[in-house]
């Protein structure tokens, strides 16, 4: 059964309103004087209602760039080549910048990589919540936005006191929980954490990581959680999306990347993790072998893959059902 086959029998057994987000074949190249990079190359995938769906790959897969792509909001040289988004049944890619403007924040808030370091170093906490709020929903009443902004901070662990603080005062997890408490403030339904917790020390990073799951079940809201950090990945999320070089090459329950990953790349991944008892061998230093303005024929991992068969250097392997919920796009387990 092919991907967007068993996405279509997905969507009719279970109800439409529990897929929040339908990704359908996106393709976004950047170009540059030596031709198009293809940083995503017809990855799709869907986000259900109250999951966090995992994104992983090693740097310069194409993680960030999909999650600007379904916010429309990839910038020159970059540009959206192909594909459809759906957010709640309504097509993103049809609608105008004026609507997507709207959508952004209320409907999908998105946390970019890096964003503590993109809060504004001269305004209060308070201030910005209180901006990500009015320029949305107008000017509110002092006293509820007060409250408001109060039990934002609660919901993502942070004390009173940091109401009135500035960005240099707070820790870097506090600056990263305020930046939650910003995606969360109008309510999404979805929300894209691109690394939330990269650049955290280890055990900040689990705090993260906690108020990331806090909010998921406080509020009911669906994540995408990108990240190479495959601890993070175990501790939240539902599902996990693995991507090769534009291409989304697995995409199974968490349990099932992790124990059972059928991808060969997937399997390196794993493999990857070091257990505090064995220092592992990283066996992925060699990065993308290929350019990516220049794919190889046929599988997009075949020049890395220990596996790889005649079949894989001619065909592409399409994203298939190969297990009840388990996609892949490999040769083996056919
Ligand atoms: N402005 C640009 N011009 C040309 N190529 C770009 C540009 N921005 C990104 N790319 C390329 O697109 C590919 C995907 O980049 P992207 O930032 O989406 O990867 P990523 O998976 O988010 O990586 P990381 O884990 O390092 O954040 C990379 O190979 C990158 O070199
Ligand atoms: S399709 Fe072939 S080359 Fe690609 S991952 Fe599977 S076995 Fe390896
Ligand atoms: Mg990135």
């Amino acid at each position: 059964m092919s991907f967007s086959q068993a996405s279509e029998n997905a969507r009719a057994s279970v109800s439409q309103e529990a897929a929040v987000l339908q990704v359908c074949d996106l393709r976004v190249y950047y170009d540059t004087p030596l031709g198009a990079v293809r940083a995503v190359d017809g990855v799709s995938f869907e986000v259900y209602q109250g999951e966090v769906l995992g994104l992983v790959g090693e740097s310069g897969c194409g993680k960030t760039t999909a999650a600007m792509a379904v916010l429309r909001l990839v910038q020159p040289p970059g540009r959206i080549v192909g594909g459809q988004v759906f957010l709640n049944g309504v097509e993103l890619t049809r609608l105008s910048e004026g609507e997507l403007r709207r959508i952004r924040w209320r409907e999908l808030a998105l946390i970019p990589q890096g964003a503590m370091n993109s809060l504004n170093p001269v305004m209060k906490v308070r201030d910005q919540i209180a901006d990500a709020i009015e320029t949305h929903e107008g000017k509110q009443p002092a006293r509820e936005l007060k409250e408001r902004i109060l039990q934002l901070l609660a919901t993502v662990g942070l004390p009173a006191r940091v109401y009135n603080m500035y960005p240099h005062e707070l820790s870097g997890g506090m600056k990263q929980r305020v930046c939650i408490a910003m995606a969360i403030a109008l309510n999404p339904p979805l929300i894209i954490a691109d690394e939330p917790t990269s650049a955290l020390d280890v055990v900040v990073q689990r705090v993260v990581g906690e108020t990331l799951l806090r909010v998921k079940e406080q509020l009911g809201v669906s994540i995408i959680l990108i990240g190479h950090d495959m601890g993070l990945q175990a501790q939240l999320a539902n599902r996990v999306a693995v991507m090769y070089a534009g291409h989304l090459v697995e995409l199974a329950p968490v349990l099932a990347i992790f124990s059972a990953p059928l991808h060969p790349y997937t399997q390196l991944l794993i493999e990857a993790i070091p257990t505090i008892k064995q220092r592992k061998p990283l066996k992925l230093t060699e990065g993308l072998t290929h350019d990516l303005r220049n794919p190889p024929p046929g599988c997009i991992f075949h020049l890395r893959c220990p596996h790889a068969m005649d079949v894989c250097r001619s065909e592409k392997p399409p994203l298939r059902e190969v297990r009840p919920g388990h996609f892949l796009a490999c040769y083996l387990h056919a």
